[in-house]
């Protein structure tokens, strides 16, 4: 089917583009326990939600070497974690992160689903989703602006996305292409595409891994009037 093939086509640029982050060495299958790798990326993804990828490295670095479980973070105090957090802003994030380790310490267990994760404070859907699909293989989405672009492109929805409604349509509309069997790539290589090659202005067509599925690139191509950029 179409989907099967966009699924294998993104995979196999993923293996051969991504980049080599921390956080993926962290969070790769096998490695370590669930909650070792669970924790990697919720540390890495909450630090990438506002800032970029050379950034993030240092600093998710220099965190996992200061409390490299969730139970170290746990015995945290605030103001420390604010220390470390210096620089990246919004600091907000960072006390969701301390009070968010101390919930899970107090479960007991690190939450491996999407919908138990949501249940931490500061985890919503998008973090819930990472931490599933990459650290736990569950067969859940990831949906940011990166995906909604990539996907109202793919499929030429040219909805609004501001709005709540068209965001729910996305979630659903990924959800049933994520890759059964590699979720956690799958939801980083559309991250990753959104993010480099399928751009805002001046996407990157012509090396898309995908783009013979695009629906915008055809109606591009047969109505001049109806760009790429549209969607
Ligand atoms: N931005 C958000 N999540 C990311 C990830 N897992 N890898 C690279 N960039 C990202």
């Amino acid at each position: 089917t179409a989907a099967a093939t966009v699924r294998a086509e993104l995979l196999r640029w993923y293996d051969a583009n991504r980049r080599d982050l921390p956080w993926r060495r962290a969070a790769e299958p096998g490695r370590g326990r669930g909650e070792e790798r669970a924790y990697a990326v919720w540390v890495s993804e909450v630090m990438l939600q506002q800032t970029r990828v050379p950034v993030v490295v240092d600093y998710y670095c220099r965190w996992m070497e200061r409390w490299p479980t969730v139970h170290s973070l746990a015995a945290a105090t605030q103001e420390e974690v604010n220390e470390m957090w210096a620089g990246l802003g919004y600091y907000r994030r960072a006390r969701f992160l301390l009070e968010g380790a101390k919930q899970i310490v107090e479960k007991g267990k690190f939450p491996c689903t999407a919908s138990t994760l949501r249940e931490v404070r500061g985890i919503g859907d998008y973090t819930a989703g990472a931490i599933a699909s990459i650290a736990f293989n569950e067969v859940v989405p990831v949906v940011d602006g990166n995906v909604v672009r990539v996907m109202s492109r793919l499929y030429a929805i040219p909805d609004n996305p501001k709005e709540s409604s068209t965001v729910k349509r996305f979630w659903e509309l990924t959800g049933q292409l994520v890759d059964p069997s590699r979720p956690g790539d799958f939801n980083q290589a559309m991250i990753e595409l959104g993010a480099t090659l399928c751009s805002k202005t001046k996407p990157g067509c012509s090396q898309c891994p995908i783009s013979s599925h695009c629906q915008a690139l055809v109606l591009s191509s047969q109505n001049a009037s109806i760009k790429v950029t549209d969607y």
